[in-house]
């Protein structure tokens, strides 16, 4: 497709974006692949880590990290600080040259307003205690695959995570919406996923791991969403 795409008009630039782990099913984007196959072609890659950061890779340096893609030249990656920082508001990291055209060009960014200080005060706390306590990224990713096995192990059809996001199939969408309630009902809060954000057919509640969860607690959340899940 890229090659397609380049040679029917070379002189354009080309620009690949992904999710670094897709947020409806949790699992990675195969990035060194992705990045090898925009070098081959000339294309520059582009990779929103938001669900990455603070979970995948050594001590939740992220997906980017994680593929060799660190400090790349031709890699621009877009994080959020509203997930595992627990802040709000996003980041650009890129090639010093990237940053100044966005700062000089970027619409969003020059017409609004600065992130608030307390914003990324928070995010900036967050970053040193990852780096103080790096374990906490393992921990999330253990959590993931705990959830994971308790919930296939009674027969619901979860994707393995890759990052802290666990997706668990409905069969239909009332059925999710349904339950999603049933189990904030039992004091557990989880996402629910159907159509018009994913497809007919794929509907889906979500778990998203955290890494301060003690292992009775992610017994317990387990046993609320076996104990609510819909007949398939
Ligand atoms: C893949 C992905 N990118 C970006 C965002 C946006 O994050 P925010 O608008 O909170 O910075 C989300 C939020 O759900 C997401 O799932």
């Amino acid at each position: 497709m890229l090659d397609g795409a380049r040679k029917e008009d070379p002189a354009r630039r080309a620009l690949v974006v992904s999710d670094s782990v897709f947020s409806v099913d949790g699992d990675v984007a195969p990035l060194t692949g992705l990045a090898a196959a925009c070098r081959a072609h000339g294309a520059a890659l582009v990779v929103d880590d938001a669900h990455g950061l603070g979970v995948v890779g050594d001590g939740g340096r992220g997906a980017p990290y994680a593929a060799g893609l660190a400090g790349a030249p031709d890699v621009v990656v877009t994080a959020t600080l509203s997930k595992s920082l627990g802040s709000q508001g996003g980041v650009v990291l890129g090639p010093a040259r990237v940053i100044e055209h966005l700062v000089n060009t970027a619409r969003t960014f020059i017409f609004d307003t600065g992130l608030n200080p307390a914003a990324a005060g928070a995010a900036l706390a967050s970053l040193r205690l990852l780096s103080r306590e790096p374990e906490r990224a393992a921990r999330a990713r253990t959590v993931a695959a705990r959830l994971h096995a308790r919930l296939t192990a009674a027969g619901l059809s979860a994707a393995r995570p890759d990052a802290s996001v666990v997706s668990v199939r409905a069969p239909g969408p009332e059925q999710a919406v349904r339950w999603a309630a049933d189990c904030r009902a039992a004091g557990l809060v989880v996402g629910c996923f159907r159509p018009p954000s994913v497809p007919d057919g794929i509907s889906r509640v979500r778990l998203t791991a955290r890494a301060d969860l003690t292992d009775q607690q992610v017994e317990e959340a387990a046993d609320v969403i076996v104990g609510t899940a819909p007949a398939a």
